[in-house]
This record gives structure tokens, sequence and C-alpha cells, in this order.
């Protein structure tokens, strides 16, 4: 089968299926086609809880699927490639969070959704790249541990300077790879270019940018620019997107290492065979208990009541 035909046949399997397609932007333009839902972490979130079809099937990683679940419980939500996870996700564990608690609790523990359900259940919000500084703006609490990313706990730190956030050693290690060096190279071939980067990237780097935001501020920013040139410090697949839907500008990567490995494990066929899966039943579904459900919503739910 062409990939045209592949599409064609998700579009029939996911109307027989009664399936809505949430696909994250650092997916690839043949599986962003076939999306119902495109996005971010934080817009994914919201469209989840919002969904009328039967089943959701993920494209994205594991911890996205989860949170979906999460929102949309009484759904069967499905991650289209199981392998794919979030080196990130899987850095800190509950027991540590709940220990720090105890040792100071007054400090409100906010956590990147980019966690596990079970980390999610010992903390007090959640918060997207997207919504981070808004969050944690509107917060009660003076005192903030923010896990597991301390590049992004640290630019929330720029961005709300009057708060005390306490910060441990975790991060993505696709955006923390990215060097000063990577972006000076990148500004000496494309001196005209602004530079936008994602939070997650080292504070150097971050501080030398033109713009620093999630995916769709980075998206958002290159679309409403006048400039007509940009070096994209984030997924290599965001620079692919942008070039499609403003065929007028350039985009360059700052850097050809920002591949996510684990968010390109997806490809068509998968989305294809997950939706035949859903049929027969080998689908691969996030199946989590109620208790499991109800004591990580709190903080997801406080997300999108903070950051709504
Ligand atoms: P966004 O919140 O920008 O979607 O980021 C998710 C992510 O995993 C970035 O690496
Ligand atoms: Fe996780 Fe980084 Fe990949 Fe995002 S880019 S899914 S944070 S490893």
């Amino acid at each position: 089968m062409t990939i045209r035909e592949i599409q064609d046949e998700i579009i029939r399997l996911k109307k027989n299926t009664n399936t809505a397609v949430l696909v994250h932007s650092y997916q690839n333009r043949d599986i962003v086609e076939v999306a119902d839902y495109v996005g971010d972490s934080y817009k994914l979130s919201v469209d989840a809880k919002n969904i009328d079809a039967d089943n959701i099937l993920f494209c994205g990683v594991h911890f996205m699927a989860e949170t979906a679940k999460i929102l949309a419980p009484s759904k069967r939500v499905f991650l289209a490639n199981r392998l794919a996870g979030c080196p990130m996700a899987e850095q800190m564990d509950a027991e540590l969070i709940s220990r720090i608690k105890a040792e100071e609790p007054d400090r409100a523990v906010v956590a990147y959704v980019n966690t596990t359900a079970k980390l999610k259940a010992v903390c007090d919000v959640c918060v997207t790249s997207s919504s981070a500084v808004k969050i944690v703006k509107a917060m009660e609490n003076d005192k903030i541990l923010f896990i597991p990313d301390c590049n992004l706990g640290g630019f929330v730190q720029k961005n709300v300077p009057e708060k005390d956030i306490k910060l441990l050693h975790g991060g993505c290690p696709v955006h923390s790879a990215v060097t000063v060096d990577d972006l000076m190279n990148a500004k000496k071939l494309h001196p005209e270019a602004l530079v936008l980067v994602h939070p997650e990237c080292i504070p150097d780097v971050t501080a030398m940018a033109d713009y620093a935001g999630s995916t769709s501020g980075i998206m958002d920013f290159a679309k409403n620019s006048d400039c007509k040139e940009f070096i994209i410090g984030t997924e290599i697949s965001i620079v692919e997107h942008l070039m499609f839907e403003c065929p007028d500008k350039k985009f360059y990567p700052l850097s050809q290492k920002i591949v996510c490995r684990d968010m390109k494990l997806t490809s068509i066929m998968d989305v294809y065979n997950s939706l035949k899966g859903i049929e027969n039943g080998e689908a691969f579904e996030i199946v989590m208990s109620d208790e499991e459900i109800s004591a990580s919503r709190k903080c997801i739910d406080e997300m999108i009541r903070l950051g709504g």
C-alpha cells in the first residue's frame, strides 16, 4: 500500500471504530495528516477531556496517553506504539518526593506533566511548558518544589522571581544536549534568523534565544512574526511542520541532534495496526484502576483550572 492508501484506510478505520486520533506535534507529517487533534501536551490534555468518540488513539509518548486516560476515564485509550516512553517521566519516584514533602510541608510540589501517574499522585499541581509560568504565578504558595525538569523549573524561576523554587536534577536528554556552540554555529550560518527554543534547553542556550516557549508557543511566534527566518531549538519535526504551514518563511534546525527517538518510534503503520487492533482486541490499551485515576487526577484538574 502507498502512504496515501494507508492514510485512507486509517480514515475509514477511525470512523468504523469511533476513534479520535490525538497527535503530538513531534510526530511526523504523515501522522499529523490523519489526526483529529494535533498540538502540544497542554492542548491535547484539554482535547482529551472534551472528546466525544468512544476510543482515543494517542500518537505520542506513554505519559501523554496516560494523561488522556486520567482525563477521559470512560473512554478506552490506546497508545499507537507501546514502546514510546519519555525518559524524563521516569527520572523521579514518588517515594523521593514524599520524603521531601514530609521535610518541607509548606512547599507545594509542581510536576511537569512529563511524569508518571504514580508521581502525579503525590504532587499538588501539574504544568506543561506552555502553562508553567502562568500556573506557578497563580498559585497561592510562595514556596515550590518543581520536578523533574530543572531547566524548565529554572525558566519558571526567572519569570516568577517573587517565588522560592527548589529544583532537583532532572531533564530532557534531547533538549538538554543542545549546546551554546550549537547555537553559535547555527547563528553563523543564518545571521538574519531569530532563535526560538524550548525551555527544556539548558539556561545558557535559553538566555541567548530571541524567544523561549512551548512547542505551540514556538509555532505561534514563528507564524505571527514579521521576520522571515527562524532557527528552531526544539524537536526537528517542528521545523518540517512550520515549513508546510508557512511556505513564505525559512526554518532551520538549531541542531540536527534534536530528535526525540521515543516520539519517532511511532510510524503510520503503527496507527493503522492500532486501529485494526481496536477492532480485534490487539491494540495497546492504557489500563488504570479507579484509585490510580482519582489519585493522579487532582493535580491535572488543578492544572486545567489554573492554566485555562
Ligand atoms: P510540549 O508541552 O511543548 O508539548 O512539550 C512536551 C515535550 O515532551 C517536550 O519535549
Ligand atoms: Fe521526553 Fe524530551 Fe522526548 Fe519530550 S523530547 S518526550 S521531554 S525525551
